[in-house]
């Protein structure tokens, strides 16, 4: 009998009027949960039972689930008769504009859209318009939105890529069906991390953008080597094209402006979502004032479209505003408080891999970390294909959420910590990590490495991701 008949019940329901019964494709997950509340850093599903939460809904919740001001925020302005006009500017979009551009380096103005894709689609065309070129670059293993000009497979199997590349470019593997050819021919699919790949591109293409998130974040935490985006940003001023960092899932988590502000290196454009708003669907495109003065060009054939019915509505601008506030206050605390539990989650899961001696490596940036099972840190979704056991993190995976700690079960999916997370909760999660790490190691099937073996060893046996160890291949991205 299932132990979670309230879920199965709604799924059952679900299903009669929603193809698989789950809005979002990628929301449709082993172990098939159905949550109905949340309050902090805890989850309850339909049958009672409660988790503490690293999935925080793909990361949006940096303040935890209905955190107390951004509730305050959004009844305030349901209360006092505010609505959408519809119609010129607002005293609330004001507000979030000068909020933004007055604390961060790189974004001199803003639009307000309501989702990330719309973001980066419209960084994309202003940057076309700028450069009145047609080409993009992109990274393998980054996600920046679920439109036909991006929507590459993320986690594209070995078998599917081949060899590495580089420099050179990878196939264009679209992440379903339904994207026209045409768009595939100008997008460019290289590795992160990956220099001369960008100029390889760039000496055979007009390029319009590079668009890259900082840190992969749709693959774990795999993060940019030393110069790198130092790097991007020459080539990006010597082949002029415009550099578009997309912080829809690095901003806001680590300091007020993103993995630019703390990189020091300053993107062309950038792109917000997610944690921004806490939860409630808000996107910002920033940067430049001489590339966003495009959408109000004179000259009227080269400025690009911008339009749409909600954005800068009310109810995600209030929550967004309540949101920054809170991070600006006490000079950024809030980012040294969950900076010092990442580091404590870290250094608990770094001792427990030491003490089961099982080869694995912890990634993390600030309150954002995941595990990989291999002996390194991955430097692009390539080596991460190659290397990490995937079979073993989706065991894993599974087991800690059995135990009431709901990371997200598909492999290599990273796991956040809210504001209000608590040490009792690192200390619980610690402890379910260790029991069940225990018991994958001692399952053989699993495959889980001792650490110290030879590199050789690895290269010669690599656990390789293929279409039944990641559930659901094609569409294993956010949202
Ligand atoms: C880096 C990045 N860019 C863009 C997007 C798209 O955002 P949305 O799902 O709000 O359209 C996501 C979503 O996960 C993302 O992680």
């Amino acid at each position: 009998m299932a132990t979670n008949p309230k879920s199965c019940e709604i799924l059952r329901h679900n299903r009669k009027y929603i193809p698989g019964g789950v809005v979002s494709v990628n929301r449709k997950v082993e172990p098939e949960i159905v949550f109905v509340r949340a309050d902090g850093a805890y989850m309850w599903d339909a049958d009672g039972k409660q988790y503490i939460d690293y999935h925080a809904a793909f990361s949006p919740y940096f303040l935890g689930h209905n955190h107390p001001r951004v509730v305050e925020a959004v009844a305030k302005i349901l209360r006092d008769g505010s609505s959408l006009p519809g119609t010129g500017t607002t005293v609330l979009e004001g507000q979030l504009a000068e909020l933004l551009c007055e604390n961060i380096e790189a974004v001199d103005s803003i639009i307000l859209l309501n989702t990330g894709s719309e973001a980066t689609s419209q960084a994309i065309r202003l940057a076309r318009a700028v450069t009145g070129r047609d080409h993009i670059i992109v990274t393998q293993g980054g996600y920046n939105g679920w439109y036909d000009d991006v929507a590459r497979k993320v986690m594209a199997p070995l078998e599917e890529i081949g060899s590495r590349v580089s420099p050179g470019e990878y196939r264009f593997i679209p992440m379903g069906s339904g994207i026209p050819a045409s768009h595939q021919q100008t997008t460019h699919v290289i590795n992160f991390n990956d220099l001369d790949s960008v100029r390889y591109v760039c000496e055979r293409y007009p390029v319009a953008a590079l668009i890259t998130e900082p840190i992969l974040q749709n693959i774990g935490i795999v993060k940019p080597q030393p110069g790198y985006l130092a790097g991007l940003r020459e080539l990006a001023d010597r082949y002029g094209f415009v550099l578009i960092f997309d912080e829809v899932k690095t901003g806001f988590r680590y300091s007020f402006g993103g993995y630019n502000e703390l990189s020091q290196v300053k993107p062309d454009l950038v792109t917000y979502g997610k944690a921004i708003a806490n939860g409630y669907p808000l996107a910002v495109l920033g940067g430049k004032s001489e590339l966003m003065n495009y959408f109000i060009h004179p000259d009227k054939s080269r400025r690009p479209l911008l339009a749409g019915t909600y954005n800068a509505h009310p109810v995600p601008v209030s929550a967004a505003i309540a949101t920054l506030e809170l991070l600006l206050e006490n000079e950024g605390e809030v980012y040294r408080c969950v900076d010092a539990l990442g580091a404590k989650m870290e250094k608990g899961l770094e001792a427990i891999l030491g003490s089961l001696e099982v080869e694995g490596i912890v990634a993390r940036q600030g309150s954002a970390f995941c595990v990989y099972f291999m002996d390194h840190a991955p430097r692009d979704w390539h080596d991460l294909a190659q290397h990490h056991n995937f079979e073993a993190d989706t065991k894993w995976r599974r087991a800690l959420i059995d135990r009431g700690v709901y990371i997200f079960p598909e492999a290599t999916k990273q796991c956040s910590i809210s504001t209000t997370h608590t040490e009792a909760d690192v200390a619980f999660t610690l402890e379910q990590m260790l029991e069940t790490l225990k018991m994958i190691t001692s399952d053989g099937a699993s495959r889980l490495r001792i650490s110290h073996s030879s590199t050789s060893s690895i290269e010669e046996h690599p656990p390789r991701l293929n279409e039944s160890i990641v559930s659901n291949p094609n569409l294993v991205i956010d949202g």
